[in-house]
């Protein structure tokens, strides 16, 4: 006998908790699912009527929160409440890395985890399976049980099952992962409580695709696809700098390779280094707990992943600077594209931001556009002074950016962007005009006859 879910509780109402809650209410309309969060600014836009104003822009996402939300699709602060009346729940709240203490600038910072453990044991009434989401160090799971029935009072008839269901879904596609995962996987020792999210699954995955294991295989199961995952674009990236000095074509090279089917095609486009909150952060946890371990060869073959990441970011802004004849101080660049990847409006760990920063160091102007990221969200993430004033603008629009500018620079692969009129851009820039693409995504033949300078990662010539 499984246990039967009427009502879900989803802490943290962000990337992972809302788009993956509002699948859940779209394919079970039998189950209540109240996802809630203490940031308020952020549950009122879940509530906005106007729904291109979401927290979270997916492709897709809008249509359901329009159909499910009021019905069986609930976004609210009040945790405690819904922590009281849930029958599972699911914990999707941030786990960035730590800043400063032990372990800093790799393990995770789980202090939200913590806390939102410690509010489910207080407040929630009778058997509760509590379903970790977000990504998390391996072993984990087991400190949430020792907060879980640690502090509960014996006679409480409070009862907990602890399980992990990483998510694996990329963001920009968030519901078509979610609708049609490559598998699902559950890790946990309770086989009532594993069942009960089966079931839910089942509404709209077959069986085939569900995979159950141990907790910790499952927790590093997620870390290590993403370590994976990560490590093939620091492959490509890194072959994208031979190829330069070669004059081989890193296109070419990933077609080539690719068709090896025990290589496969996906996840070889090269580009400005690898963002998004999870590949570093899991890798640095991999390597965190390798070096628990004493692991030392471990830890530093997955560190050099990271290594790669951060050299190619640096080599973009050394190859603009170079092309511009040594100096880019006062010079305009427009930047197109400020999210991480294209059809998402996530910033986190972008590989824009580095190289913006070391852009505005250099004494270059920047004129950024990004289809979906605001203007506020971009000066966060640069850190914006006063002393940026001068150094710092973005633009509503795509070709305000290119005003003038010496320089464009393609940071994300937003489909506006292959499309761009080279003839009008050209009209507009600085003589000599370049346009660097980090993304390999324009027509370079368009582009050079309209008398621009190229630049693309990995084809120089
Ligand atoms: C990733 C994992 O794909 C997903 O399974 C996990 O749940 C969360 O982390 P996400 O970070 O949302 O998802 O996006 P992803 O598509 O994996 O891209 C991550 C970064 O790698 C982006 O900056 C993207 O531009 C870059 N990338 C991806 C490349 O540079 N080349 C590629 O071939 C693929
Ligand atoms: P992810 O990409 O993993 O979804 P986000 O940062 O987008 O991460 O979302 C995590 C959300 O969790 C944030 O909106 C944050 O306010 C919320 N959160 C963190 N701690 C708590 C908590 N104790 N109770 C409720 N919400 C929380």
């Amino acid at each position: 006998m499984s246990i039967d879910i009427k009502q879900i509780c989803c802490i943290g109402a962000g990337y992972v908790g809302g788009p993956t809650m509002a699948v859940i209410a779209d394919n079970c309309h039998h189950i209540q699912v109240n996802v809630v969060d203490i940031n308020k600014t952020r549950i009122t836009n879940w509530n906005n009527d106007d729904f291109s104003k979401l927290p979270v822009y997916e492709p897709g996402l809008a249509e359901i929160v329009k159909r499910r939300r009021g019905i069986n699709l609930h976004f609210s602060c009040d945790v405690n409440h819904n922590i009281s009346i849930a029958d599972m729940i699911f914990i999707s709240v941030n786990t960035p890395t730590k800043l400063k203490g032990i372990g800093a600038g790799q393990a995770s910072d789980l202090k939200w985890i913590e806390e939102s453990a410690r509010q489910i044991s207080k407040y929630s009434k009778g058997e509760t399976i509590v379903v970790e989401k977000s990504t998390l160090p391996v072993k984990t799971a087991e400190t949430i049980k020792l907060i879980l029935n640690g502090s509960k009072d014996k006679s409480d008839g409070k009862k907990f099952h602890v399980i992990s269901n990483p998510e694996f879904l990329a963001e920009g596609s968030a519901i078509d992962d979610l609708s049609h995962p490559d598998r699902v996987l559950i890790g946990g020792e309770n086989d009532q409580a594993i069942k009960a999210l089966e079931n839910i699954y089942l509404n709209w995955i077959n069986k085939e695709k569900i995979l159950t294991t141990n907790l910790w295989s499952s927790e590093l199961s997620k870390l290590t696809a993403n370590a994976f995952l990560a490590q093939r674009i620091s492959s490509i990236n890194s072959i994208s700098a031979l190829c330069e000095v070669t004059g081989a074509n890193i296109n070419e090279v990933a077609i080539a390779i690719g068709m090896d089917h025990r290589i496969g095609s996906k996840f070889l486009k090269v580009g400005p280094g690898f963002g998004g909150s999870c590949f570093k952060k899991d890798i640095l946890n991999l390597v965190y707990l390798c070096r628990y371990y004493n692991l030392n060869e471990v830890a530093d073959y997955w560190q050099k992943v990271i290594d790669i990441n951060f050299w190619q970011q640096k080599r973009i802004t050394h190859k603009l600077v170079k092309k511009l004849f040594g100096t880019i101080s006062g010079k305009k660049i427009g930047i197109l594209g400020f999210a991480f990847k294209a059809n998402t409006n996530d910033t986190r760990e972008s590989p824009a931001i580095q190289i913006c920063k070391d852009l505005i160091i250099e004494g270059a102007e920047l004129r950024i556009y990004d289809p979906k990221v605001n203007n506020l969200q971009i000066e966060k993430e640069l850190d914006f002074k006063e002393s940026f004033t001068n150094h710092l603008s973005t633009t509503a629009n795509l070709y305000e950016a290119c005003l003038d500018a010496d320089a464009i620079l393609i940071m994300t692969e937003w489909e506006e962007f292959k499309r761009l009129d080279f003839t009008k851009i050209s009209t507009m820039m600085r003589k000599p005009s370049w346009v660097l693409d980090t993304r390999n995504i324009i027509d370079r033949k368009k582009a050079k006859d309209a008398g621009l300078n190229v630049w693309n990662v990995g084809v120089d010539y």
